[in-house]
């Protein structure tokens, strides 16, 4: 999700999903950071297993986050949108890792959004938006993020 920064506070605009649902009927969440790009693709399109979590004072964190905070939520629902306002509770770090700027890991993450729309909306135009993607993963990728675009088509239930 992204999380935004308005006068010092801090809101998600959620879709109606089932993360809306769960922070309705549970207002807490919690931002995991990470920098692996499967997992970027496996939790915007599927569910992580919960053997990658841990509890933190009850509330599930993934364990290999670079860091994470978990905040108490406040939602503001709309028709097809809410604003959820997000204050900080607990967070920790665990690694800072230096993190050059790839090309091939922000393609992963462009296509992985145009993914979420193209499983909602399934509209050619998304589809078209990730093999332009993928076109930057294969060129610009390694392992990684290659590994990360065939969950993603996979996923999304289409041929690379
Ligand atoms: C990088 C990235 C940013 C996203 N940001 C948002 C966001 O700000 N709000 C939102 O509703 N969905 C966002 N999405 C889509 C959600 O991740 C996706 O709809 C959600 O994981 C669906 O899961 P659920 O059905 O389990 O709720 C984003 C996806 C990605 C990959």
């Amino acid at each position: 999700m992204g999380i935004h920064k308005d006068g010092g506070r801090l809101f998600v605009r959620i879709f109606n999903s089932l993360t809306f649902t769960n922070i309705d009927a549970n207002p807490k969440a919690a931002a995991n950071i990470v920098d692996d790009p499967a997992l970027f693709v496996k939790s915007a399109l599927s569910d992580v297993e919960p053997e990658r979590f841990k509890f933190i004072d009850g509330f599930p964190v993934l364990e290999q986050a670079l860091g994470w905070v978990i905040f108490d939520c406040e939602c503001r629902r709309g028709e097809n949108i809410s604003v959820v306002e997000l204050s900080p509770v607990r967070g920790e770090i665990n690694r800072r890792a230096i993190e050059p700027v790839n090309r091939g890991f922000n393609a992963v993450i462009e296509a992985a959004v145009h993914a979420t729309r193209y499983v909602g909306l399934k509209e050619q135009e998304y589809l078209r938006h990730i093999e332009y993607s993928n076109t930057i993963v294969q060129k610009c990728g390694g392992a990684r993020e290659k590994e990360a675009m065939r969950l993603l088509y996979e996923l999304i239930g289409y041929p690379e």
